[in-house]
């Protein structure tokens, strides 16, 4: 379709391009052919509300497909499967008239305890980044629009809408921002959505920094970036911050004030024109498509997707999978009615839903059920717990479902404990069953401290969207090899994580005080026990990692090469996790951090060779004085980790790194001064020019106390008794530095 010119537009209509038309659609201009896209959420499935709408699920929705939630999808560490989901909802946004996408969302999950880390990744800036990207370039080959969000630093959702989250700019840089910027460099998404919250002090909406200097000038977004819904405050200032299209609309009042503004001379006409014509440049994206029916064969692939997301946590004695004909109790109600999906904005009216119970009655065996409890009080606990405690001792295998139930966008969780009722119905269970399993169905981590010795095996089983109950049957029964990784470390006690002092914050704001400790950053840096480390998951087979090799290809990057074998009897599949560990450079660095990862398929006995690139950023660090990415000249160790506590394989290396760009002025250190090649000299020679033979020998006497002088700024030296140097003499020497 051809794009309407926003120079043949007039004032008023290219501003009323800039909000809604309504709560779902950006505003059509009939005269001048431009139509309506229809904006929607997401992103695990498409919710096309078509009538009451509201961005909080309240209202019905079309069916659609739930796939598994970004919570599942970060735990497969697998861009193919975070590809495929973005593939397969794009087909049904076409299919439903949808023409962007609202996701994915890559926030970091700072705490376990935010409400909305079912719709996040990881807590790790790589693999959110990477697998944000694999969806929304998939999402886009579909001829749909991604929008990339929270942007930025919305990491929680206490005081959501007004909280101020006060980051340093190095954390900012290297751990809120990178998601965001793998995706907008890469994959180009049509949208960012401009977070609810402030960032330091300024709102996400209005802030300059963020959605002009940051997003469009240094990352080149071309793109629209849309309000969050309701976010905009002082329309004016959003615009020319950098906030193309305000949602949701219409809004008559902020229409008038920018034309007021631009009437009165307070904003550029050239800020609306280009506002529009990104806007206008989202009409290539109207939804239509030969389709008009989400596909019946969706479900089945949602199932496969959903099975390789899980994770398996623990399995001594072979717990799992379930041996062929053995007895299987079923206890737990998330067996029969499962959470599969968080509510809030996200929440999909799913075409059907597989139970956990069916499933595995359909794969055969033995099965009993007992409810064991009752999430809305309906059955009574001692009861049901007898009830559960008999079925499960007539089993082989007691397999214990539980979880939590209401995790939603709009608040956040007071503590990581599983309700009361559950934890002791676990351990009433495992007391009396030969063998007890536990699987987890939960938005995010909770703490498994009070029965986790007394389960035998412990799958983690997320939410795992509408064909979560077959995908678990598929991991319990072993047709499915897990191989799922945690993307979140699971802590021993809420006390011990990085944000435990500050989250959710007070008086406005939230101070993200642990810098760039976040998660198994901070863990491995303090050593402090986690229960289980990022990237932890176990298989039904077994992994050798040898060979590993790593090439440096110039001052700031390498290749690393290592061989993975299946040395167990099953085929299954292998994440590969790098790692880069350094003390180079003048900041404190976490122990080590995730630079590089993939995931292999391995028939039983296969090898394979993996080559994996490590970038110049793999090593940086961001250096806030020069306002750039370092790399510090110095040793490098580049390990394989089975998960970020446990390395398997390491080999060191020295990278040349960076020129030394550290900038003299006349408030640098004396040792700075002195030890710059050429100023150095300079000074040290007018130094000793200016000194009488007594103040040469006494400084030859004490030079090994220069050190206790070096700190102090050049400017403020010349203070001090017997200096003959001038403020002039310095100048000088610094404007040699400069030729
Ligand atoms: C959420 C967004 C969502 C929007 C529209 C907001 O409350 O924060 O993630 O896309 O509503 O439903």
């Amino acid at each position: 379709m051809q794009q309407p010119d926003p120079a043949a537009l007039s004032l008023e209509d290219k501003a009323s391009l800039l909000a809604g038309g309504d709560f779902w659609s950006t505003r059509p201009l009939d005269e001048a052919g431009v139509p309506a896209v229809v904006l929607t959420d997401g992103p695990h499935g498409i919710r096309r509300q078509r009538a009451d709408a509201d961005h909080l699920g309240f209202h019905a929705s079309e069916p659609a497909t739930c796939f598994p939630p970004a919570v599942a999808v970060g735990s497969s560490w697998d861009s193919e499967l975070a590809a495929k989901v973005g593939e397969l909802v794009g087909r049904e946004a076409r299919a439903l008239g949808v023409g962007v996408v609202l996701g994915p969302g890559v926030n970091i999950k700072r705490s376990p305890l935010c409400g909305r880390n079912f719709e996040y990744y990881s807590e790790d800036p790589l693999l959110s980044g990477v697998l944000g990207a694999a969806f929304v370039r998939a999402l886009q080959s579909q001829g749909v629009g991604a929008t990339v969000k929270h942007f930025a630093a919305n990491n929680q959702e206490t005081g959501r809408m007004r909280v101020s989250s006060d980051v340093d700019e190095r954390t900012l840089r290297e751990i809120y921002l990178p998601a965001f910027e793998r995706i907008v460099t890469e994959a180009r998404p049509a949208a960012v959505m401009a977070a609810y919250n402030r960032v330091n002090g300024v709102p996400a909406s209005e802030n300059h920094w963020l959605l002009t200097e940051v997003l469009r000038e240094e990352w080149g977004f071309e793109g629209v970036v849309v309000s969050d819904w309701g976010a905009v405050g002082d329309r004016v200032a959003a615009l020319a911050a950098g906030l193309d299209l305000q949602m949701p609309g219409p809004d008559a009042a902020n229409d008038a004030a920018i034309v007021r503004a631009v009437r009165e001379g307070v904003l550029d006409e050239a800020v609306v024109d280009a506002s529009a014509r990104r806007v206008l440049g989202l009409t290539g994206l109207v939804g239509n498509s030969a389709e008009t029916a989400v596909p019946a064969e969706h479900h089945a692939l949602a199932r496969e997707l959903a099975a390789d997301c899980v994770v398996l946590l623990k399995n001594d004695n072979a717990a799992l999978p379930l041996a062929e004909h053995s007895r299987v109790a079923v206890i737990g109600e998330f067996a029969t009615v499962p959470a599969f999906q968080g509510d809030g904005s996200s929440r999909i009216n799913a075409t059907r839903v597989d139970t956990p119970l069916e499933a595995l009655r359909e794969l055969g065996g033995t099965v009993t059920y007992a409810a064991g409890f009752a999430s809305d009080g309906t059955l009574d606990p001692e009861e049901s717990r007898e009830e559960a405690v008999r079925v499960a001792r007539e089993a082989d295998t007691a397999v214990v479902f539980v979880g939590l139930r209401g995790e939603t966008e709009g608040t956040d969780r007071e503590h990581l404990e599983l309700p009361a009722e559950q934890r002791e119905l676990v351990r009433a269970v495992a007391t009396v069953a030969p063998r007890t399993v536990v699987v987890l169905t939960t938005g995010g981590v909770v703490s498994l401290e009070e029965w986790h010795d007394d389960a035998d095996a412990i799958v983690a089983g997320w939410l795992l969207g509408q064909a979560g109950g077959g995908a678990l049957a598929d991991v319990l029964s072993g047709a499915v090899n897990p191989s799922g990784h945690l993307a979140e470390s699971v802590p021993l006690r809420l006390e011990d994580t990085p944000s435990y002092l500050t989250f959710p914050g007070e008086a406005g704001h939230v101070r993200y005080g642990e810098g760039v400790m976040v998660g198994y950053r901070h863990y491995e840096s303090v050593g402090r026990a986690v229960r289980y480390p990022f990237g932890h998951g176990l298989s039904y087979t077994t992994f050798r990692t040898d060979n590993l090799s790593v090439d440096v290809t110039g001052d700031d990057s390498a290749t690393v090469r290592v061989t993975v074998t299946n040395t167990g009897d099953r085929a299954g599949k292998h994440v590969v996790q790098v790692y880069v560990a350094t003390t180079a450079g003048p900041v404190r660095r976490p122990a080590r951090e995730l630079r590089a990862f993939t995931k292999v398929a391995l028939r039983p006995g296969e090898s394979r060779t993996v080559e994996l690139p490590l970038e110049r950023r793999a090593f940086s660090y961001y250096d806030i004085e020069q306002g750039r990415w370092t790399v510090a000249s110095g040793a490098y160790t580049v390990q394989v980790g089975e998960n970020a506590s446990r390395v398997v394989a390491e080999q060191s290396v020295t990278l040349a790194g960076d020129a030394d760009g550290t900038v003299l002025s006349l408030d640098s250190s004396l040792g700075e001064w002195l030890a710059h090649p050429v100023a150095g000299p300079l000074l040290q020679q007018a130094l000793d020019a200016g000194a009488t033979e007594e103040q040469r020998q006494q400084s030859e006497a004490n030079s090994g106390l220069i050190h206790m002088v070096a700190s102090i700024p050049a400017r403020q030296f010349l203070h001090f008794p017997g200096m003959s140097l001038s403020i002039d003499d310095l100048a000088r020497i610094l404007e040699t530095t400069t030729r």
